[in-house]
């Protein structure tokens, strides 16, 4: 694999040449891209020693180039020829600057210029990385597909413990390579993905629905395209882009999700339904704003249609994941709608515990399967839940080959 690793300037960055090493023993072609900042911890010609290879410090600023427009030209050339960009690590101007497109130096303008995919390692201050523009930057390199490997709790350089070090190398290095060099395992098939919530109208302005962002549903949707699937993913109302490769489907309420998902489920060989789908609907839905009179209202549900119940019975070989939002009985309720559903796997998301469930980037869920296999999986990001998710299919569809 030929990664392009990035280094920005941070504390963390003279951990980067162990970093080279651990992937050239993995049998990686290593191109670095340092920025200005970068150089302050680790110099270029160490990185070029190891790599073998030129190291690129600024746009204009190279020694060997006749004038910068040889450099702009082979920051082109290089972003078209990598399986993947990996920088490591990364800062919070990093992030800024990728989330928002910014391209002022060699490693931004790289960012723009390639379609490989990326992989980021932040590391800083654990009170910068909580900071709401540095979490908002990261969803939204999220939404576009960035992977990002998230900073570990501990040491920091001021001396204080906290979240914002770098995540440890091997991490970085496996999740390089999930990302560079994804197993083609899933050629073949046809996955059907929901994602998001569902939208119930009570009148123009006003509707029902539910705290799903849309998150886990993309994460499986790009872990599938990227794993060979030709995808599929229904989705209701959410902020994010779809995933590149996908062929995406947009919905609103449930009886539209139920439409679009019955409609291509003859093409599926793996359907997965991360939706939460709205369980109830106002019985009528007004023309007209309605208006308030001092008096209470009440609203008449009407039950939807369970979709998930529709596509079982027409399972036939296909295989079907389903996933239950629980507060309670976590595991108990999920087994319950294992069997209810006639499903093959369920992933069972206990929501009432922080950082999994609704909105949040990581997920904690057990999946259980149809033949008795349990796997607990801590708590993840949902990319990992996703990657996890998509193994334990395969390795159910062997079991019953
Ligand atoms: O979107 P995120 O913010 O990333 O959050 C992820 C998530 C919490 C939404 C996701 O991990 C999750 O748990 N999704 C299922 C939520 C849910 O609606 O669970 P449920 O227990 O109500 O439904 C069980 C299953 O039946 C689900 O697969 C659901 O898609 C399906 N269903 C439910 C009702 C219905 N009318 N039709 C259905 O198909």
């Amino acid at each position: 694999m030929k990664v392009l690793l990035g280094i920005t300037g941070c504390i963390a960055a003279y951990k980067a040449p162990e970093l080279l090493r651990l992937l050239q023993k993995r049998g990686c072609e290593i191109h670095v891209a340092m920025t200005e900042n970068a150089q302050n911890f680790v110099t270029a010609t160490t990185l070029a020693a190891l790599s073998r290879n030129h190291v690129f410090t600024g746009m204009f600023s190279d020694p060997d180039s006749v004038s910068g427009l040889d450099i702009a030209i082979d920051h082109i050339r290089l972003a078209h020829s990598v399986d993947l960009l990996l920088v490591a690590p990364a800062t919070a101007n990093a992030l800024a600057k990728f989330a928002n497109g910014i391209a002022d130096d060699f490693l931004s303008t790289l960012y723009l210029a390639t379609r490989a995919p990326v992989v980021i390692a932040p590391a800083m201050n654990s009170d910068m990385w909580s900071h709401p523009a540095v979490q908002a930057n990261l969803r939204r390199l999220v939404s576009l597909g960035v992977s990002i490997v998230e900073p570990e709790e501990g040491y920091l350089a001021e001396g204080i413990i906290g979240k914002g070090r770098l995540a440890a190398l091997e991490t970085i290095v496996d999740r390089a390579f999930q990302a560079g060099a994804p197993p083609q395992d899933f050629r073949g098939d046809t996955v059907l993905v929901t994602a998001g919530p569902t939208c119930e109208d009570i009148d123009p302005v006003r509707f029902l629905t539910n705290r799903s962002s849309g998150k886990m549903g993309y994460q499986l949707a790009q872990a599938a395209q990227r794993r060979g699937a030709r995808t599929l993913l229904v989705s209701g109302p959410t902020k994010l882009d779809p995933p590149g490769g996908v062929e995406f489907i947009d919905v609103r309420t449930t009886e539209q999700m139920r439409e679009q998902v019955m409609k291509h489920l003859a093409e599926a060989s793996i359907v997965i339904k991360a939706a939460a789908v709205s369980d109830f609907r106002p019985s009528a839905t007004a023309g007209q704003k309605i208006k308030k009179d001092g008096q209470s209202l009440f609203l008449e549900l009407v039950p939807n249609p369970d979709i998930l119940k529709e596509v079982a019975a027409k399972k036939e070989s296909r295989i079907l994941v389903g996933f239950a939002a629980e507060t309670e009985s976590v595991l108990q309720n999920g087994l319950k709608k294992l069997e209810a559903k006639s499903l093959d796997l369920l992933v069972a998301n206990d929501v009432s515990q922080p950082g999994a469930g609704f909105d949040s980037d990581t997920n904690i869920v057990t999946i259980l399967t149809r033949d008795g296999k349990r796997l607990e999986l801590g708590k993840r990001s949902k990319a990992d839940v996703a990657e996890q998710i998509l193994n334990e299919i395969l390795a159910f569809r062997k079991r019953h080959a």
